[in-house]
């Protein structure tokens, strides 16, 4: 039945200056979970004054958020003292992923992990999943049962790490394969190749990703790319002919507009022009950053005008200490602050939504409020705890409600999250 969905309406149009705000706005959604139109209350077209309405008074509703990088079997094992990457790797994230093998254990999984997302009104992701099928079908299943646009695959790891999370590069190969066969473009899922990093991955790996990546049609691909010290010190003995990291991943034929990268802190002006050329997309993971202590990601650096690289945002769960894109804009500030560059709230909301969107190609489906395009929407409480509520006293602009938003909130600011017009998750008041 069509519905209607009322509060302080918010989308962004392909920049964060084009700025679609309503203070009263209605949202008409379909019975098949799109929007129909969207707009001020007084301008609701009468077809749809009968319609039920959930009505969010000054809440905000946004697009729901899209997180651009996050790994799946890493969901419970946030805050693991590793002393940087490759130890954190080995010693934590390495062993915990081996238990997705199993697929009762990986389905079970799946169910806390998109519960989490949609309780911090994350209705997307571009998901990491283990090395194991197990894993990637668990995930498929899940996100196909709450109706999610989502992006992800197996990941593919044949050296450098221990048996139980790796397998040889042509099963890895033939089972991604089937597995786009199975899942990508089944409603609103898509596949991503999804070569772990170069460390992990064999000379044969990376050139059947790359074979992936060109003859799978939509599909993207995710991986790693100058995150720590010691893994680019690790790439640059692995690959001694290779100019540097990011050359490693252009011999393969694996950058391109369909390609996401993590990370990418250390980045020289050499990689950030052929990223930009490219037309590759570098996600930003601040959280993760300072938690294992891998550097101070610059956002400006990387958009310099001559060669800019295009970016996304994202919690990089388990080495991100968050789940909230809220928190995970307030760290960015807070990094991006340290490079000497004060981003506006309006930029990392758009980066947040519209941005990874678009990043993630699904821009014509999600990331903004519009007719036409996917009811995935996240209603935020600008009083919802005692702080937030203190200082939205003091906002006097949307920019300051946002930036309070992004520097104060997580999942308790999130009132309601809906996915393609269902109602997946609403927060009783405290
Ligand atoms: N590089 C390779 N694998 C990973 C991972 O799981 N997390 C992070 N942060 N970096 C990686
Ligand atoms: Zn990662």
């Amino acid at each position: 039945m069509t519905r209607v969905i009322r509060g302080q309406t918010l989308s962004f149009g392909a920049t964060p200056g084009d700025l679609r705000h309503e203070e009263k706005g209605a949202i008409a959604i379909g019975d098949d979970g799109t929007i129909l139109w969207s707009g001020p209350v007084p301008l609701l077209p009468r077809g749809f004054a009968t319609a039920p309405v959930d009505d969010y008074g000054d809440c905000l509703v946004l697009p729901g958020f899209v997180d651009a990088h996050i790994h799946f079997p890493q969901y419970r094992m946030l805050a693991a003292p590793g002393k940087d990457l490759l130890d954190w790797l080995n010693r934590f994230t390495f062993p915990e992923e081996s238990q997705y093998a199993d697929h009762g254990y990986a389905a079970a999984a799946a169910e806390t992990f998109l519960n989490r997302l949609i309780e911090n009104g994350t209705t997307t992701a571009l998901a990491f999943c283990s090395v194991h099928r197990a894993c990637a079908e668990a995930l498929f299943a899940a996100a196909h049962n709450r109706g999610m646009a989502f992006v992800t695959g197996k990941t593919m790891m044949d050296r450098n790490a221990p048996a139980s999370v790796v397998d040889d590069a042509e099963t890895s190969a033939r089972a991604s394969e089937e597995l786009y066969g199975k899942w990508h473009g089944k409603d609103r899922l898509r596949y991503a190749v999804t070569p772990r990093f170069v460390v992990t991955s064999s000379d044969r790996e990376l050139r059947l990703a790359a074979e992936l990546l060109k003859s799978l049609p939509g599909a993207l691909m995710q991986t790693h790319l100058s995150e720590s010290i010691g893994e680019i010190e690790l790439v640059r003995s692995l690959f001694p002919k290779a100019r540097d990291y990011t050359d490693v991943y252009d011999h393969y034929g694996l950058l391109g507009d369909r390609s996401l990268f993590g990370h990418g802190i250390h980045l020289s002006g050499r990689e950030c022009a052929r990223l930009s050329e490219s037309g590759s997309t570098v996600v930003h993971c601040p959280t993760s950053n300072t938690f294992l202590g891998s550097g101070l990601m610059s956002m400006q650096h990387l958009r310099k005008p001559e060669r800019p690289v295009a970016l996304g945002l994202a919690t990089d769960i388990g080495g991100g200490t968050n789940y909230s894109m809220l928190a995970t804009m307030g760290e960015a500030y807070k990094v991006q602050m340290l490079n000497r560059y004060k981003p506006t709230a309006a930029e990392l909301f758009h980066m947040a939504t519209r941005g990874n969107a678009a990043r993630l190609h699904l821009d014509d489906q999600i990331g903004s409020i519009e007719a036409g395009k996917w009811a995935d929407l996240t209603v935020l409480d600008p009083r919802a705890t005692p702080v937030l509520a203190s200082r939205h006293e003091l906002s006097q602009s949307l920019e300051d409600v946002l930036f309070s938003f992004a520097i104060l909130g997580d999942d308790r600011a999130v009132r309601a999250t809906y996915v393609a017009g269902r109602k997946l998750h609403e927060r009783l008041s405290a």
